[in-house]
């Protein structure tokens, strides 16, 4: 459904072989407010359902006729819309000169919503244009309800994942920290060196661990609140990514990993310095992790004229073809340990698809499992109006 499909008038599509009854409705329909499309015929108004103006259909006034011989071709039509996911929730209401009661009642049947007479007096004009009101605004709200129970699903969705994050992820991570420094201070006369340092080295990484989450689980809740304020300039990308690298040296060391990046300054993008940086940050953290050791990152810059290309490669475990479309959505809740056994939360990919949305940007993956994964962010290179 269209977002500012209620800042319109209600759009009726009348399907009706007469012209002059459809030029008599459509005279008092636009007299009243409505905006009028028009099908002559069966073909014509089933081209309807390939067009984009389907959606913002709010209701069909159909002609059971249809056609000179009298047969009931309103009634193929009909069905045709309530085959068609995207036109089966517009009321259909017939129109016809029948009085017959068998006629009337197939019209219900086929899924009709009423059966207005096409025989014209003020009165049955003041009654059609009742009717029309009330299954037009019953429409709406019909359109409204779904809208909001869309918006209430993802809701719950955002809310069970952070009740499952704060149950889980950020529970575990303290258990580590409290009990082992409870340990290294009731044993710390009896342990050697080395055990302490192991001991310290536990504690260290699980408070990174959950300094990270906080982080990524911070952030998102304020872009869900929509509490960030984006503030757009045009940043070197580079720099943020030799940043970034550094930030990982010591742990690539350790799984003896190289890391290559091959762009150069400057390297523009239009874009929240701050949101990038996080982008970066969580690609190459995912490369890190999720490479064997002995493995190779490179992160190469690609000019695309209006756009930017980053794209952040491993040469690690890869993605199964059937886990790429989940890694990006807060329902998908896709999250593997790393191959030295690091436990993330499966947010950091989701904040990276809602940050560089916010930054008209995209990102997506190329990965063969055992091999290894591409991601690629794209970025404008320049502001939008600077671009028009
Ligand atoms: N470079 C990569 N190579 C292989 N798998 C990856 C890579 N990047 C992401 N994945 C897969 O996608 C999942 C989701 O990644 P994401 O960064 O969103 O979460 P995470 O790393 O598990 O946790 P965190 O919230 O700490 O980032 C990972 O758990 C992993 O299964
Ligand atoms: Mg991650």
């Amino acid at each position: 459904m269209n977002d500012n499909n209620h800042n319109h008038s209600p759009l009726i599509l009348i399907v009706d072989d007469n012209q002059d009854y459809l030029n008599y409705l459509a005279t008092i329909l636009v007299e009243n407010g409505y905006e009028i499309a028009a099908a002559r015929d069966k073909k014509e108004a089933l081209a309807y359902l390939d067009t984009s103006n389907i959606e913002r259909i709010d209701l069909v006034l159909l002609d059971i006729s249809l056609s000179s011989e009298g047969d009931t071709e309103g009634f193929e039509v009909c069905k045709r819309f309530k085959q068609s996911e995207k036109a089966k929730h517009i009321p259909i209401i017939f129109l016809s000169h029948h009085e017959n009661e068998e006629v009337i009642l197939r019209g219900f049947n086929e899924g009709g919503v009423d059966y207005i007479s096409k025989r014209v007096s003020a009165k049955s004009e003041k009654e059609m244009l009742a009717r029309i009101k009330t299954h037009a605004e019953l429409k709406r709200s019909r359109d409204i309800i779904e809208k909001q129970i869309k918006e209430l699903r993802e809701l719950n969705a955002t809310k069970d994942k952070f009740f499952r994050i704060i149950a889980h992820d950020l529970r575990n991570p303290f258990i580590t920290i409290t009990e082992e420094s409870k340990f290294i201070g009731s044993n710390y006369k009896t342990l050697n060196e080395e055990q302490r340092v192991e001991s310290i080295g536990i504690i260290s990484s699980a408070s990174r661990r959950v300094f990270k989450l906080l982080e990524n689980l911070l952030e998102w809740a304020k872009m869900q609140l929509k509490e960030i304020k984006i503030q757009k300039t045009f940043v070197d990308l580079n720099p943020i990514i030799e940043e970034n690298i550094s930030l990982y040296e010591e742990i690539a060391r350790k799984k003896k990993i190289a890391i290559h990046n091959a762009v150069t300054s400057p390297c523009n993008a239009f874009a929240d310095k701050y949101m990038i940086d996080l982008v970066v940050r969580n690609l190459i953290n995912n490369a890190v992790k999720f490479t064997e050791n002995g493995g190779k990152i490179e992160i190469t810059g690609l000019d695309k004229g209006e756009l930017i290309e980053i794209s952040v490669s491993d040469t690690g475990v890869g993605i199964a073809e059937a886990v790429t479309g989940k890694l990006f959505h807060i329902d998908g809740g896709h999250t593997t340990p790393g191959t030295d056994g690091e436990k993330g939360s499966g947010l950091g990919l989701i904040l990276c698809k809602d940050f560089l949305t916010a930054n008209d940007g995209e990102i997506r993956v190329e990965s063969q499992e055992g091999k290894g994964s591409t991601f690629i962010v794209t970025l404008p290179r320049n502001s939008r109006e600077a671009a028009q």
